[in-house]
């Protein structure tokens, strides 16, 4: 097994970069090198690789040469992530072909960048990734509906309803006719997890932002939620998610619909900032 923190030493600028970097204090400065001093604090966040300017820390294993460099790294600057912010849309309707199976596998990869509490990283991304996959995924959920209505369960309205207007190909509440869906899980009892519901929803924003990004339309599927409140055998049966499991889900597709401007909301966020008086 790879030590957790070491140091070339010949690298080594003994600057200290890494230490002050350390959100737990898990190194030292010992004899003017940096150590790992109490590795049980250690949260592997790896900034320590990361800010080194001198590319002296090698983690767990991992060389800084195999890192992404910074210098010279396109990035999106705040005028490209304010249009988007102002001008995102949920889409709610689809087109018939597929997200290209590349650009998708690109996305995930890139999601799993996303930040977890504490580092825990103990997502799931289980994704519908075509429209075959998405039907199916839908013939499953309403014949589970339909076992537990003829099981004499009571369902809500707001879910029979839809359901038999799904089944009948009138339209599709629940999946907006999507071609695909992401859904984020998070293992609860897995080791260091204490943010998991904050750590899918945050992928799930990440989600939308990258798609759009590839030209892919989203819309958040926060119906799931409602079912699993109130009927989560149809998850258990469908998704193999527990009754209480941390989830979120996105819908996706190439849109069938484009907006030719942004809109004009009420009320927005509710701003307070705290000057000193
Ligand atoms: C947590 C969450 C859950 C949502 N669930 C659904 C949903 O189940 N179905 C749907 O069509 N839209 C859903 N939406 C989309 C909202 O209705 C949408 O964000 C809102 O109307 C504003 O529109 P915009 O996203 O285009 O700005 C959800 C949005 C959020 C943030």
């Amino acid at each position: 097994m790879a030590n957790l923190f070491e140091v070339d030493r010949a690298a080594c600028v003994k600057c200290g970069a890494c230490v002050r970097d350390c959100a737990f204090r898990a190194l030292k400065m010992d004899g003017g090198a940096p150590r790992m001093a109490f590795p049980e604090r250690c949260m592997k966040c790896q900034h320590c690789l990361a800010v080194c300017p001198a590319g002296a820390v090698v983690f767990d294993g991992k060389s800084p040469r195999d890192s992404v460099k910074l210098a010279n790294l396109p990035l999106p600057g705040l005028d490209a992530v304010e249009n988007w912010m102002r001008t995102r849309r949920s889409v709610r309707r689809f087109a018939a072909a597929d997200v290209e199976r590349g650009t998708l596998m690109r996305i995930l990869a890139a999601l799993g960048n996303s930040p977890t509490g504490c580092n825990a990283r103990s997502l799931t991304f289980t994704c519908m990734p075509s429209r075959k996959a998405m039907d199916r995924f839908r013939r499953d959920f309403i014949s589970a509906i339909e076992r537990h209505r003829d099981g004499a369960k009571l369902l809500p309205r707001w879910l029979a309803v839809p359901a038999i207007r799904l089944r009948k190909g009138e339209d599709d509440m629940f999946f907006r006719g999507a071609s695909g869906m992401l859904v984020v899980s998070s293992d609860e009892s897995a080791p260091g997890v204490t943010t998991p519901r904050e750590d899918v929803t945050i992928a799930c924003a990440h989600f939308e932002m990258l798609a759009n990004a590839a030209g892919i339309a989203t819309c958040w599927c926060g119906f799931l939620k409602l079912v699993q409140q109130e009927v989560p055998e149809l998850l258990e049966e469908t998704l193999g998610l527990g009754r209480s499991a941390p989830f979120y889900a996105m819908l996706f597709g190439l849109p069938a619909v484009r907006y030719a401007r942004g809109v004009q909301r009420d009320s927005y966020a509710r701003v307070d900032i705290r000057d000193e008086a």
